[in-house]
């Protein structure tokens, strides 16, 4: 794993949008894992500026909400429509959100695994972490390997994501979203964290025990793993370096074990 400290969230999303230009270049025909939220906008904003021949890119993103109307302004499937795919030129036949307004949102999680399988799998993953530490909307308790499924959000998660509605009620109470296994089988993962009121629950991530308490601790568990982090999100990671100036910080793995998980 490495981890680089930036100055801000424009300086980490220009790092961010460093690395997945490397990838797009080396294969036209890659498969991105899109994050929603506002950690991974940044990103999209300096990626937008490399003019990348995108036409062949296919995206996945990590979850959606469950039971909002289709065309929701806040449906995980408008925001990568308005932030990914218009921003950056994508082909909407290219660009995959799970099918949050499905009859059977089980049937449609599944689905949608299937269909990141039917693709070759995801080449690099962009990633944002939940202050509970929730990885996608992996909520505290999955289990390590769970695969794409319905998953109940966390109050925390609903309280945090009502900046978005009119109202906190307003937020779905569920969500489909791909599982930390489905996460760990992509090529690549790209964290990328902002301000110091994620520092705590980073910094446990990376260095604290592999646990289903933690689900973004599973990090620690795959081989190659990028985490940027502004001054604020990395205040307890220890020395910052710049890419490009430093070496990053290597962050061992933490200790081996699993906790209980759905
Ligand atoms: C979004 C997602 C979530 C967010 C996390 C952080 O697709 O999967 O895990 O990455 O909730 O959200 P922000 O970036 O808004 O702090």
């Amino acid at each position: 794993m490495e981890f680089f400290t930036v100055q801000d969230a424009a300086a980490a999303g220009a790092v961010g949008a460093g690395f997945l230009a490397a990838v797009i270049r080396s294969n036209p025909d890659a498969v991105l894992g899109v994050a929603t939220g506002g950690s991974p906008l940044p990103v999209y904003r300096s990626l937008a500026g490399y003019g990348l021949e995108m036409s062949r890119i296919r995206c996945f993103a990590l979850d959606e909400y469950v039971g909002l109307p289709a065309g929701h302004p806040e449906s995980y499937a408008e925001v990568v429509r308005r932030e990914v795919t218009g921003r950056l030129g994508l082909n909407p036949a290219n660009v995959f959100v799970p099918d949050g307004s499905a009859a059977d949102p089980e049937r449609a999680a599944c689905d949608y695994e299937a269909a990141i399988a039917a693709c070759g799998g995801i080449d690099i993953q962009l990633l944002g972490i939940g202050h509970n530490g929730h990885l996608a909307f992996n909520e505290p308790g999955s289990a390590l390997d769970s695969r794409t499924r319905v998953e109940v959000l966390a109050e925390r998660t609903r309280q945090a994501n009502a900046r978005y509605f009119d109202s906190p009620r307003d937020v779905p109470e569920r969500c489909i979203t791909q599982g930390l296994g489905t996460i760990l089988e992509a090529r690549q993962l790209l964290l990328v964290v902002h301000g110091a009121d994620k520092a705590e629950i980073l910094h446990r991530a990376l260095t604290g025990p592999v646990s289903a308490d933690c689900p973004a601790s599973v990090l620690q568990r795959h081989p190659h793993v990028t985490v940027i982090g502004d001054e604020g999100a990395a205040a307890l990671m220890g020395r910052a370096t710049t890419p490009g100036t430093a070496a990053p910080v290597a962050v061992g793995a933490g200790a081996a074990g699993t906790g209980p998980g759905r």
